[in-house]
């Protein structure tokens, strides 16, 4: 998408190494990244330099690259697999893309690994902006007919944490069918939850939306039921980070909450999901989910620019309390209106599911 008028993406090829925009420093600094061995990919994917599913998925076949530039033998690939793998445990394209890897280089001479790696890397890139635009064009069609039916007044759409472009390798998932309706001259307006404890929502979903021009207003996590209920919200559409085969989805922490006041509003909760999200191994998301628990400084902090200018973290808590960082929930299927996948949009479970993805059912 557009920064400020320019085409970019949060992920490239540069020389023999590989870009990425470092995602810790937004909104106050726009700071890219040169990533040149396995050891800085898994390190950007870890301390979230890059994160959101997609694009997670993404540095990880780059990171698979890197390393056999270095080392193309059976250990070194399996090395790379494990180093990588054991980055962040929820987003299962993280696993995706690299079976995707092992499976383009493991039968391979040594020779050819290295750059049969950058080819599959660089198509796992290329796919995933084809089917974020298909995302878009099926979501398009949900604000279109809400547009249609509101005669011209604004669609209002809530968003919980960042499944924009910074989350992929561009256009975004949820965000996907908002830009879209947005380059086609359709009124629509977005609330981004601030999404605690790292803020994605508010640093990242009103940063990229605002440099792209789409309209906006960032709320804390809380807001959301309050606007449901006064009819302020149109639709919710959210990003997932796992989807099940019989449709619950995993996404950042508090999405859950959000589903349970759109329920309970009648407000159309939709996620939007590239098909490598969806995990057929895993059935029952509460149960079988791994849940990443994060540092305590996430909760405990706060960082931010003071009004001289200068980026800086504060602790929020009493010294001493305990604190818990649970980086993800998950929403069963019963409380998603559908699934915006690049196929269509479909329900929330099993037969719809692989009905639509028959060959990785
Ligand atoms: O912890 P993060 O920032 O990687 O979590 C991101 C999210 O939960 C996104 O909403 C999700 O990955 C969907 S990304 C299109």
């Amino acid at each position: 998408m557009k920064i400020d008028g320019k085409p970019t993406r949060t992920i490239w090829v540069e020389g023999d190494a590989v870009g990425i925009i470092d995602q810790t420093a937004l909104p106050h600094r726009f700071v890219t990244a040169r990533l040149a061995t396995l050891e800085e990919a898994a390190r950007a994917i870890k301390s979230m330099q890059v994160r959101g599913a997609p694009l997670i998925g993404a540095a990880a076949a780059y990171g698979i690259w890197l390393a056999l530039k270095a080392d193309a033998s059976d250990e070194g690939i399996e090395r790379a697999y494990a180093v990588l793998l054991a980055t962040r445990p929820t987003a299962i394209n993280l696993k995706w893309a690299l079976d995707e890897m092992l499976a383009t280089v493991r039968n391979r001479p040594r020779a050819e690994r290295a750059a049969a790696a950058l080819a599959r890397a660089n198509e796992i890139a290329e796919e995933d902006v084809a089917i974020n635009q298909a995302i878009g064009r099926h979501g398009l069609k949900l604000i279109e007919d809400i547009a249609a039916r509101k005669k011209g007044e604004r669609v209002n759409v809530l968003t919980h944490c960042n499944a924009g472009w910074l989350a992929t390798v561009d256009w975004g998932t949820a965000t996907a069918p908002i830009y879209m309706a947005h380059d086609k001259g359709l009124p629509i307006h977005v609330f981004a939850d601030e999404t605690r404890p790292r803020n994605q929502g508010a640093s990242l979903t009103a940063w990229e939306l605002g440099k792209h021009g789409v309209a906006h207003t960032v709320i804390s996590d809380n807001t959301g039921g309050h606007l449901m209920q006064h009819g302020m919200v149109d639709l919710v559409i959210v990003g997932t980070d796992r989807v099940t085969a019989q449709g619950d989805v995993c996404n950042k922490i508090g999405t859950y909450l959000k589903a349970l006041a759109a329920h309970d509003n009648d407000v159309p909760f939709y996620v939007a999901l590239p098909s490598p999200t969806i995990d057929f191994t895993v059935s029952d998301g509460v149960a079988e989910i791994p849940i990443e628990q994060r540092g305590a400084e996430e909760v405990a902090t706060m960082t931010g620019k003071t009004a001289d200018g200068r980026i800086e973290t504060v602790q929020v808590v009493p010294d001493g309390s305990p604190v818990a960082n649970y980086g993800f929930d998950v929403t069963p299927a019963r409380l998603v209106t559908g699934l915006i996948t690049e196929r269509g949009v479909l329900k929330a479970g099993r037969a719809a599911l692989a009905a639509a993805f028959p060959e990785r059912a």
